[in-house]
């Protein structure tokens, strides 16, 4: 199988990068912030990350998951290491500011260190570490709307809960009428490992590493954008008992995702020896991806 290589890719999104999007979800949930500051999160928004939910609003469409999950769940793109998605993912920031940035791998080492100093168990370190690989989608040339921003289940009304869900009119999938109900093409409480998930880096990292790793490990990878349910607790009429009980994990995650970030900046080389331990751990050298 053929070993992924760089891309000359034009990255194409109206953010200036995707970290854009990581920092307006972490202004919106500023810890102590209200829920009625929440429901003003559009001030938050730049230009950039309104037009971003826009254009995700608009295409993310019940097809158009199914296209992209025929496209890369195969996952018959080649093999590399963890160690080499991270740094492979790390080129997203190449023109960004070095001073004011932190690079792909310093966000991953913060939100694992992050867990790791609150004695966590290694796998929950290691799914910190883990958790944004799915980016490297950026890479292989989708655009900002298909590989960041909230995710949110197609095939169904869309919730309230959602940010700017007035953006979802533009969506065709608001006008089908068999999409347009609460539970669309879904039986009431059918867990949601049988629903379709907008698409993103969340449910591709998922796959890629799911077979290596704890359950409460795939969830926290598979739902970690999915703010609506983890967060505001919308979409319990298609969670099961077991998604319940996960997504305990899944808010537990979030913290680190987003209150990490202003965390002194990781020695990446002098950490190095711990996390291809810890990735050997749990990994073969090379995975599918
Ligand atoms: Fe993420
Ligand atoms: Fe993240």
């Amino acid at each position: 199988m053929a070993h992924i290589r760089n891309s000359d890719t034009v990255l194409t999104g109206p953010m200036q990068s995707v970290d854009e999007w990581d920092d307006f979800v972490a202004t919106r949930y500023q810890e102590n912030k209200s829920e009625d500051e929440f429901r003003n999160y559009a001030s938050d928004a730049n230009p950039g990350v309104t037009e971003f939910y826009r254009q995700n609003h608009a295409h993310q469409t019940f097809d158009f998951v199914g296209e992209k999950q025929a496209e890369y769940l195969p996952l018959q793109r080649g093999q590399q290491s963890i160690w080499e998605a991270a740094e492979y993912l790390n080129t997203l920031i190449d023109d960004s500011d070095p001073d004011t940035d932190v690079s792909q791998i310093e966000h991953l080492m913060q939100t694992s260190e992050a867990i790791r100093r609150d004695g966590h168990p290694r796998w929950f370190v290691l799914t910190g570490f883990i958790h944004d690989l799915g980016k490297v989608l950026c890479l292989y040339g989708e655009p900002q709307w298909a590989v960041v921003g909230d995710t949110f289940p197609v095939g169904c009304a869309f919730s309230d809960q959602i940010v700017f869900p007035e953006f979802f009119a533009a969506n065709p999938d608001s006008k089908r009428p068999e999409y347009r109900t609460l539970h669309g093409v879904y039986e009431p409480y059918c867990g949601l490992d049988n629903v379709r998930m907008s698409w993103g880096h969340d449910e591709y990292i998922y796959r890629v590493t799911r077979k290596y790793l704890p359950e409460p490990a795939q969830y926290m990878l598979r739902y970690h954008s999915f703010y609506a349910a983890h967060k505001h607790g919308a979409y319990r009429h298609l969670m099961n008992a077991n998604d319940e009980r996960m997504f305990e994990w899944v808010r537990k995650f979030n913290a680190y995702d987003l209150y990490s970030k202003g965390h002194e900046r990781p020695d990446v080389k002098a950490l190095k020896p711990y996390y291809d331990d810890l990735i050997a751990e749990f990994f073969p050298d090379r995975i599918d991806w």
